[in-house]
């Protein structure tokens, strides 16, 4: 019996940070392993930090082939979708995304990470990420209506026992970018045609467009996933840290093909209100993988 990184199941926190991370030598990705599985969180209650860690598939492989599912790819390349529309790829070697109850823990936490790490990986992208009126995105949207319960989540989510990565996850990790001005110009009546949801109560329209943003992601099609979306930047500059949790990679995949119109040609009308501008998938490992990288368990090199 494995267990999940808990983070990933750790609702209700309104500040967030997620670091991602390159390794500096990658023939030495022991000594990073080590590093990272050496990662202490507070243990205080209130004051406590949740973490999620996720290495790129193919580090993933090297690190714990027994404990990697075959068959997992990073964000090699970029999504060239219809009309020019293109989902960037921008993937790194590990992320370590860190949530908690008020910024200033996971400020200082995330700061202790970075030190941790010095030397074996380098930062090369950091968002942190706040809750908007409780539980909307930057669109003004409730987000995460259609996501399983946490008693479903776990099966949606994870990789079953007795399968290499059991307890572990593929997590697919994007920024986007909002055109905020062009989206308050719609009416909220046309909003919602973009959607597939109302604004307020976030109903599904009985009739939604083919290429609103629920039609073209919709899980009885594709499958479940687990999102924990999270609002990022300024108030001039904002968008979403899309964060989505499955346990197998295809069903993510062909959520963003079928956004950027390569499924069947209508590309999510979504995405002309928004814009992505990175793209990473990481494995998330069980913690007892995790605890397996510790050098005592096995030799550094
Ligand atoms: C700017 C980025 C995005 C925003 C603001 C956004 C927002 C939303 C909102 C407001 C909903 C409707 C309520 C809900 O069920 O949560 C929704 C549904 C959903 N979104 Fe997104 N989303 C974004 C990107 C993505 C991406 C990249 C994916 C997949 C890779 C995705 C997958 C889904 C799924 C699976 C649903 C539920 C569909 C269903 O009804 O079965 N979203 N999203």
């Amino acid at each position: 019996m494995h267990t999940a990184q808990a983070g990933i199941f750790a609702l209700g926190t309104s500040s967030h940070v997620y670091l991602e991370f390159d390794v500096v030598d990658e023939k030495r990705y022991k000594d990073f392993a080590a590093a990272v599985a050496a990662i202490r969180e507070p243990r205080t209650t209130t004051g406590g930090v949740n973490f999620v860690i996720g290495f790129r598939p193919e580090l993933s492989q090297k690190m714990m082939p027994e404990d990697t599912p075959a068959g997992i790819e990073g964000f090699n390349k970029n999504i060239a979708g219809v009309d020019g529309f293109v989902m960037p790829a921008t993937q790194h070697d590990a992320l370590v995304w860190m949530s908690g109850s008020a910024y200033d823990v996971v400020f200082d936490m995330a700061r202790t990470v970075i030190q941790d790490l010095a030397g074996k990986a380098t930062l090369q992208d950091e968002t942190s990420s706040w809750s908007y009126r409780h539980d909307r995105d930057l669109t003004g949207f409730i987000d995460g209506s259609e996501n399983p319960t946490l008693l479903e989540a776990p099966t949606d989510v994870l990789l079953p026992d007795g399968v290499p990565g059991a307890a572990g996850s593929v997590l697919l990790l994007q920024k986007w970018k909002h055109r905020t001005a062009e989206w308050e110009a719609l009416p909220v009546a046309k909003q919602e045609l973009v959607m597939g949801r109302t604004k307020a109560e976030s109903i599904e329209l009985e009739q939604k467009p083919e290429d609103s943003h629920v039609a073209r992601t919709d899980q009885d099609r594709f499958g479940n996933i687990f999102r924990r979306n999270t609002p990022y930047g300024n108030v001039d500059d904002h968008g979403t840290v899309f964060v989505g949790f499955s346990a197998e990679q295809q069903r993510l995949r062909k959520m963003l093909e079928s956004m950027a119109g390569l499924v069947d040609g209508t590309r999510d009308a979504l995405t002309r209100y928004t814009q992505p501008l990175t793209g990473a998938y990481y494995f998330v490992p069980s913690v007892e993988s995790l605890r397996e990288l510790r050098p005592n368990r096995q030799g550094s090199g």
